[in-house]
């Protein structure tokens, strides 16, 4: 338990509007009962005009002004869009694509995180905002750059990008033949004789190493947290206010949690409309079903993910008001959701939940993105909910994070390996942990997300590590030695450190005989079923060992095999194995669950039991009465 309030805010930009607005906007943020107010993060051009041209009259002025209306402020640092003048200092700053071309300005996120010329200059304009605003009482928190990685921007195939891979690369393995022999370059003539011969993987004529692609994703990864540490020592030398960064929806090509471990608090941008279409996964059914209301489970997923990435703390720095303008097609949400995903996020453990934007600009690359206020200042339909939110919250205002019986490990790095070799067309970790999750939800279960870095699981009763690609041998004892009942596979310990299949062959899990023979990838109309139903899709492995089988394929071979506490699952579950199996494994673990009609979610904090219906229609559960799109909260 925590001494943690739930409060809400939105994203300002004090720059888009005359200054005469200001106090009356302040004004009615507050009225609203808004107490966070985010500004800066793309201001650059207006605080630095011209090279060393400081103007930082303006944001003292919006400072004040929205402090002096009760507000606190989140300070984001401008390094997202840094102005036109930077190109003349910097003409190499662009980040470059995988075909060789650099990226423009007349966006944002054009700078490559490593040309050290840039990164210079943002350590300079983070430290005159540190200096000037560090003991500023109005500035509650800082929010470093924003959204890292968004429109495809971690991995840049720059000239500075390959100079810092190869540093990165003798750092790693001291000795050239050390990289060859780990990457198994002898195959097609591939090795080097220097670290300076080593270049990006990209533009090869077919798929590079995948060992040499997945250590350049790690090198890319680990720019980021260079690039956003750098940011927070400058802070925390004149700041005690918490920073936080604000991350995205399935955006996985950095460590979220490597960067979280420098940070205060984790927050991220919920676009449950925008996501739902693009990236949630849902079958176009789903998508028909809950266009208005977004997918009932991948916000949720996210806000698991990102108390964890926060190390228990998290916010929802952005959360969608009403339609975007980005995704494919760009719906209103329905009467009610604005108030649902808010409380969806407290449920999960959020201490704010800040609306993405005050006021919708008439101008520029977001006029069709909705705010709480129209363009003409007249309320849009999101302000009434976050109104009521507001009243609501004051009525409930603790936040009580409790630790749940269900783990769900999730690893960027498993993430980036599934990418270099996802074995068959639309198959990736992300897919298979979401499936995973969805599952659970299904069932009723509260999850904690923890960090495949966990070694200690004291106190989990059924722990999931789903395609767990490269397994270190003290996580894999961790497991064998956690009071729980276990899920591993598909792909556990598929590969050594260095992208090799390893020999005895994988899981080589203690305890467990189970031994991958051979591994299949499969046509999405031919799934592989399952005697108990339901099947597995697109990836399927063969099994040997004398462990039990539990579950069989169709053909009689082992699909899921256990012994003692661990099971190894051999493929890609559907929704009804996936549900079978999980909800076998909490029942061996003396977890009840539930299986919860379509739409119907749940969460248990320390103190409430929330019940959310994302369907269009009413349900009873447990006798409760739960009406279309609607919030209903319980005290345990
Ligand atoms: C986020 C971003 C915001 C805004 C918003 C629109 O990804 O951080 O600046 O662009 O999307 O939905």
């Amino acid at each position: 338990m925590t001494d943690l309030t739930r409060t809400l805010g939105c994203c300002y930009y004090p720059e888009h509007w005359p200054r005469s607005v200001w106090a009356e906007d302040a004004r009615r943020m507050a009225e609203t009962g808004l107490t966070w107010v985010r500004i800066g993060e793309f201001a650059w051009s207006r605080l630095e005009p011209r090279p060393g041209e400081l103007q930082f009259e303006w944001l003292d002025e919006a400072i004040w002004t929205l402090g002096d209306a009760g507000l606190q402020v989140v300070l984001g640092t401008p390094t997202a869009t840094p102005p036109r003048w930077m190109l003349e200092r910097h003409p190499d700053m662009l980040a470059v694509d995988a075909e060789g071309r650099p990226r423009k300005f007349g966006s944002r996120r054009h700078y490559c995180f490593s040309h050290e010329g840039f990164a210079a200059e943002s350590d300079r304009i983070v430290g005159l905002l540190a200096d000037r605003y560090g003991r500023n009482e109005h500035i509650g928190a800082w929010q470093t750059d924003n959204e890292y990685g968004c429109h495809d921007t971690t991995i840049s195939y720059s000239d500075a990008a390959r100079t810092a891979f190869r540093r990165w690369l003798k750092d790693r393995y001291g000795e050239i033949d050390a990289l060859n022999a780990a990457w198994g370059n002898v195959f097609w003539s591939m090795e080097y004789r220097d670290f300076d011969e080593i270049d990006l993987p990209n533009l090869t004529v077919t798929e590079p190493n995948p060992a040499h692609a997945l250590a350049f994703r790690r090198f890319s990864s680990d720019q980021v947290v260079r690039f956003n540490r750098r940011q927070v020592e400058i802070i925390r030398a004149r700041s005690k206010a918490p920073i936080t960064h604000n991350y995205m929806g399935r955006i996985t090509d950095f460590d979220h949690f490597a960067v979280g471990r420098d940070l205060d608090f984790a927050s991220w941008d919920s676009y449950p409309l925008g996501f739902l279409e693009d990236r949630a996964g849902a079958t176009p059914e789903q998508q028909r079903a809950y266009a208005r209301q977004g997918d009932p489970d991948f916000q949720a997923f996210h806000h698991d993910l990102y108390r964890a990435v926060g190390r228990g703390r998290m916010w929802v720095m952005e959360q969608q008001p009403g339609p975007v303008n980005w995704a494919p097609h760009n719906p209103a949400p329905l009467p009610g959701m604005v108030r649902l995903w808010s409380w969806e996020a407290f449920a999960h453990g959020a201490e704010c939940v800040s609306y993405f934007r005050w006021r919708q600009a008439p101008f520029a690359q977001e006029q069709l993105h909705s705010g709480l206020l129209r363009p003409d200042s007249q309320p849009a339909p999101g302000l009434e909910e976050a109104r009521q939110v507001a009243q609501e919250i004051a009525q409930a205002p603790a936040v009580a994070n409790a630790r749940a019986e269900v783990a769900l490990l999730f690893d960027y790095d498993a993430d980036a390996a599934w990418a270099v070799q996802p074995h068959g067309a639309g198959l990736s970790y992300f897919g298979l942990v979401l499936d995973l999750y969805k599952a659970m939800r299904g069932l009723g279960l509260s999850i904690d997300i923890l960090p495949a870095t966990t070694r200690d699981f004291t106190g989990y009763r059924m722990i999931a590590a789903p395609g767990l690609m490269h397994m270190p041998d003290d996580l894999k004892s961790a497991l064998a030695s956690a009071a729980a009942e276990v899920l591993i596979g598909p792909r556990a310990g598929a590969r050594d450190g260095e992208f090799s299949i390893p020999v005895p062959l994988p899981p080589a899990f203690p305890g467990l005989d189970v031994t991958v023979a051979h591994v299949e990838s499969l046509r999405p109309d031919a799934p592989e079923r399952l005697d108990g139903g339901g099947a597995f899709q697109g990836y399927s492995e063969r099994l040997e060992g004398s462990a039990r089988v539990v579950e069989r394929c169709e053909d009689g071979a082992g699909a899921l095999m256990r012994e003692g506490r661990i099971a190894y699952l051999g493929g890609w579950p559907d929704p009804v194995a996936a549900r079978r199996i999980v909800a076998e494994a909490c029942a061996r673990a003396g977890i009840d669950t539930q299986e919860l009609p379509e739409g119907i979610r749940r969460r248990d904090t320390a103190t409430e039991r929330f019940w959310f219906n994302h369907g269009r229609t009413g349900a009873v559960v447990d006798g409760l009465d739960l009406p279309p799109l609607s919030v209903t909260r319980q005290l345990l």
